[in-house]
């Protein structure tokens, strides 16, 4: 039986309601006001990456989905962009069936953890760069949550100037490491053959009791050629051929990180891509294919604007 209120039953009633909304709501501000004005609850650091210029949110919040998962379907628009950064000659077919047989193996949905406000994910992007030669960033790079390290890049007699851990290592057949049992494998691919290569890499028959194991299955990943698309003109206005990994990683990690730092980028000061772990022996190197200059006037842009952190090292 439902109780029946009087008049001022009813007042006393809806005045409770009234202080519990104004209340809660002035708790809220206050928590907000304690947390910084930047800090709307995206994410518990001190600054969230989307928590900045409208500009740049957008340019994160519309990114395609950074990587290949079995749900997600390619547009040809995308696999006609990408089949040009290195002359693929089948046609889009072709990529799509390879791009099925790829997730009959490894994870259909990419292990990427979400935003939280109650989280602060924090990444360290190292790049090869010289610069990281006697630079004691270590212990630093080292406290990230996520560590993403790229091609030929190892830790092993580096580790004072590089650290020693690494949660994810992005690579492609050409510049192919073995991992570890812990360290996601993401493969940055370039043309068809790349797909196939990772394939065949994890093909039981290949793959002999001699011969190395190149990373656990179960933690590969696999960049979308739309992603690389959109880093290249929406990120770098189209300058370049295509991004370089280590741009391309920069770019990944603002989707999976709220807080970036970046490590081991920047040309020696004969221009040249040098790397932290050989002496370089080809003086005319320069930055490849990729628009080095203008990669790095704009990761130093961000560092300006204080999107993310560059440590430029010695
Ligand atoms: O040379 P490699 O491609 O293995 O280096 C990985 C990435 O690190 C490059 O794609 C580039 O973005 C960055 N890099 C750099 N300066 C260097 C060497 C590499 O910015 N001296």
């Amino acid at each position: 039986m439902v109780p029946r209120l009087g008049n001022t039953q009813v007042l006393i009633y809806l005045l409770c309601i009234t202080a519990i909304g104004v209340l809660s709501r002035y708790s809220w501000d206050m928590s907000l006001h304690y947390l910084g004005p930047e800090n709307s609850g995206l994410c518990a650091c001190h600054k969230c990456l989307t928590e900045s210029d409208p500009w740049f949110r957008e340019l994160i919040n519309s990114s395609p989905t950074p990587f290949l998962s079995r749900n997600y379907t390619s547009s040809e628009d995308d696999f006609i962009w990408w089949k040009h950064i290195q002359n693929e000659r089948r046609n889009f077919d072709s990529y799509k069936t390879t791009v099925d047989r790829l997730f009959q193996i490894f994870p259909p949905i990419p292990d990427v953890v979400g935003p939280s406000p109650d989280r602060c994910r924090t990444c360290a992007v190292v790049g090869n760069s010289g610069n990281l030669k006697g630079s004691h960033y270590g212990p630093l790079i080292d406290s990230h949550d996520i560590i993403i390290r790229m091609n030929h890049g190892r830790t092993k007699g580096y580790e004072a100037d590089v650290g020693n851990k690494t949660t994810h290592h992005v690579m492609y057949p050409e510049s192919a490491i073995n991992l570890d049992n812990t360290t996601h494998l993401v493969l940055f691919p370039f043309k068809i053959d790349d797909l196939l290569w990772l394939l065949k890499s994890f093909d039981p028959g290949e793959n002999s009791a001699n011969k190395a194991r190149r990373a656990n299955k179960d933690l590969v990943m696999i960049l979308n050629p739309a992603f690389m698309k959109y880093v290249h003109e929406m990120w770098l206005g189209k300058k370049g051929n295509y991004p370089s990994t280590g741009f391309l990683t920069l770019a990944l990690s603002t989707q999976m990180c709220d807080e970036v730092n970046v490590f081991g980028f920047g040309a020696d000061r004969d221009g040249n891509w040098n790397h932290y772990f050989e002496i370089l022996k080809n003086k005319q190197l320069r930055t490849g294919p990729h628009a080095g200059m203008h990669e790095h006037e704009v990761i130093l842009k961000l560092k300006e604007q204080q999107k993310i952190g560059v440590f430029k090292g010695w």
